[in-house]
């Protein structure tokens, strides 16, 4: 079975990538010790170095999971800044920041960098297409879920095991895949 070291601290990234993965084989054990997160406006570099960084301090093939919500009425913010504002302002002031807005169209997106050691690193992006909600709806999920919604329902609505059948995580992993499988 292949194994893989998923670096993060965030527990609801780790359980839906182990999911997923679990369900075709790979084992996915999470490391906590994080790594330099360069400030750029794009994930992929930010994954790339990550990735890199920890295949070859660990000497272990390495993933790691950049991710972020865009907000079209917001210019893409909060975009690369998103566990910044998470963490400082939270949903609710997100909420009030769209409270004028009719245009509602958002998006995530994670980028999954992978690395072996000495090797490059390479990154699969992935991308769901949504609105933000009025309010925060739903328990399930983390993070922006609540105020994230896809075709009628919040993420933090939908349960992990829907959320993980179309969410921009799993398909940054289904792009992972097609390339495991495609080095067989
Ligand atoms: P980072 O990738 O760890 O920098 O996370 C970016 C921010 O987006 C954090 O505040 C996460 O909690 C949030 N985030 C990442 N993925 C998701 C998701 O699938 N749902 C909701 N929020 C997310």
């Amino acid at each position: 079975m292949r194994k893989i070291i998923f670096v993060t601290g965030n527990k609801g990234k780790f359980a839906e990538v182990r999911d997923i993965l679990a369900s075709r084989g790979i084992e996915v054990t999470q490391n906590k010790n994080g790594y330099p997160e360069y400030q750029e406006d794009e994930l992929e570099p930010i994954a790339a170095h990550g990735a890199q960084y920890v295949a070859n301090k660990l000497n272990v093939p390495a993933m790691v999971d950049d991710s972020g919500i865009f907000i079209k009425a917001l210019n893409g913010f909060p975009g690369p800044y998103s566990r910044y504002v998470e963490d400082n302002l939270g949903n609710l002031k997100v909420l009030k920041l769209m409270e004028e807005e009719e245009d509602r169209t958002a998006y995530f997106k994670t980028v999954i960098g992978y690395c072996e050691p000495g090797k490059e690193p390479l990154v699969f992006p992935g991308v769901v297409e949504g609105k933000i909600a009025y309010e925060e709806r739903g328990t399930g999920g983390f993070g922006y879920d609540p105020i994230f919604e896809y075709q009628g329902k919040t993420f933090g609505e939908l349960g992990d095991a829907e959320k993980n059948k179309v969410s921009h995580r799993f398909r940054a992993i289904d792009k992972f895949l097609e390339w495991i499988d495609s080095q067989a």
